[in-house]
């Protein structure tokens, strides 16, 4: 559904055997975030959010699952967005965005930790606009952004 000719990934809808890998993803990431180390709860919203009508992976031949999206509908909410840190800067996020935004209905919004700067200045080259503060969101630290 979408291909990145140059380094070689494909973007496809989430299958069920993908929530292993995807979970892999997540864990690892949240080793950079250690102000989301307590949220336990946050593996059973991931796994709820991970259905193959509203997530996509992202998937290279021999490295497999490289990067997932997950998208509320109707609000064409991201919820969860991870690359694999060995596939960042390769445009992964920014294709999974792009087919994510095919298949909603008007703009992408999400939700960023304010803490997260790496994340936040990729949101911004990504032409996104900060809507709403920390505190306007009424959820602590975080920033509610909306794509192009
Ligand atoms: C944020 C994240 C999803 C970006 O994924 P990615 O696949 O590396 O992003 P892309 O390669 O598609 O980059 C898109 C643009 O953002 C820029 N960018 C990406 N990460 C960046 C960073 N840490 N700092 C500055 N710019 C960054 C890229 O250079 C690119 O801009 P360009 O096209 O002008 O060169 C990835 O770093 C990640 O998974 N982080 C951990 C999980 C996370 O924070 N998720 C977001 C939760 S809201």
């Amino acid at each position: 559904m979408y291909k990145h000719a140059g380094a070689g990934w494909n973007i496809r809808p989430f299958e069920t055997a993908d929530a292993g890998p995807c979970l892999s993803i997540f864990r690892d990431s949240l080793k950079d975030m250690p102000w989301r180390m307590r949220n336990r709860g946050q593996y059973m919203i991931l796994r709820r959010a991970l259905g193959p009508r509203n997530a996509w992976v992202a998937e290279e031949p021999d490295a497999g699952i490289v990067g997932f999206l997950s998208l509320q509908p109707p609000q064409d909410y991201v919820d969860h967005l991870f690359v694999d840190r060995d596939w960042r800067f390769c445009g992964v996020a920014r294709g999974l965005l792009e087919v994510a935004r095919q298949q909603a209905t008007g703009p992408l919004s999400l939700d960023v930790d304010a803490e997260n700067l790496g994340a936040r200045r990729a949101y911004e080259a990504m032409g996104w606009q900060v809507v709403a503060s920390a505190s306007a969101t009424g959820k602590a630290r975080q920033m509610r952004l909306v794509s192009p």
